[in-house]
């Protein structure tokens, strides 16, 4: 197995077969993935009961309340955009599932039907957002907690103009209606790598614990805009055979939009992840 460290964020593993995984190879994704938060594999031909076996290598699979599932693999949501539809999901940037109170550690993506151009996915690392602000800055993030929500995305307090775009593409509004809005730190050791990241979430993150969404609004714009400095990011081209494992914990991402008139089709399985720790008194 190679690993070939990215500018941006993430690593290309290659040389590896994602169908027959020995366990001196299995220890090595887990350094890897441990290390970089972000995996990209190519050329691999892995079927959906291949993708669902790499998947727990990682942990429980997550079935997704929202996305649509595969109709014969209930544990794979489909992520998908048809030629007629307008609203992508995933296109701005976001981490997945902050809004559980045990976010997912992760998601693995595969492509099943591309576009003849375009649909690339975007990374950034939410290490390289941390280390970037000012010490001053760091330390006032660290003493602050901030909520998280999925009702103004998947549920009824969605914007209307949203929700039309989306149509139907989004399922159960009312489960999410129903979650209770988790409270999580700012800045997170990360339970993998030991280091300090950036966990707020453009899509997800409503405001700062104590504060309201107006008075919080500034500052995380501030931090969404701080997170997507570019030499942070990696932009992957999606291939036959593709597949992507990130970290949800180290990274954010979003899905280009721009194959209007085409589909594109992706497999999606999302591995359960636990509550995260600040790192207040331990720095
Ligand atoms: C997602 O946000 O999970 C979708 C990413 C993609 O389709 O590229």
């Amino acid at each position: 197995m190679r690993v070939k460290v990215l500018e941006g964020v993430g690593a290309e593993v290659s040389q590896i077969d994602l169908n027959e995984l020995a366990d001196s190879e299995i220890d090595d994704v887990k350094t890897a993935f441990a290390e970089h938060g972000l995996l990209f594999f190519r050329d691999q031909d892995i079927d959906e009961q291949a993708h669902l076996r790499f998947s727990r290598i990682w942990g429980d699979i997550n079935v997704n309340r929202f996305f649509d599932a595969h109709p014969e693999f209930p544990e794979i949501a489909v992520v998908s955009k048809e030629p007629d539809q307008t609203f992508n999901i995933g296109g701005d940037w976001h981490t997945d599932h902050s809004y559980d109170h045990r976010p997912a550690l992760g998601s693995v993506l595969v492509s099943r039907q591309l576009p003849a151009s375009g649909g690339d996915t975007w990374f950034t690392s939410m290490y390289k957002a941390y280390d970037g602000l000012s010490a001053g800055l760091q330390s006032f993030l660290e003493s602050l907690r901030a909520v998280h929500s999925a009702k103004h995305v998947f549920g009824s307090r969605a914007p209307e103009a949203r929700q039309e775009a989306i149509g139907d593409q989004f399922n159960n509004k009312s489960a999410a209606d129903e979650l209770e809005d988790p409270v999580h730190p700012v800045v997170i050791r990360h339970p993998l790598s030991g280091r300090k990241a950036l966990f707020v979430n453009s899509g997800f993150t409503l405001r700062f614990e104590g504060w309201t969404e107006e008075e919080s609004a500034p500052l995380l714009e501030m931090l969404y805009a701080a997170a997507i400095r570019e030499p942070y990011i990696t932009r992957f081209n999606w291939q036959p055979g593709s597949v992507v494992f990130w970290d949800n914990r180290a990274t954010w991402h979003f899905a280009q939009n721009d194959y209007q008139g085409q589909r594109r089709v992706m497999h999606r399985t999302t591995i359960e992840g636990g509550p995260l720790e600040g790192v207040v008194g331990i720095h």
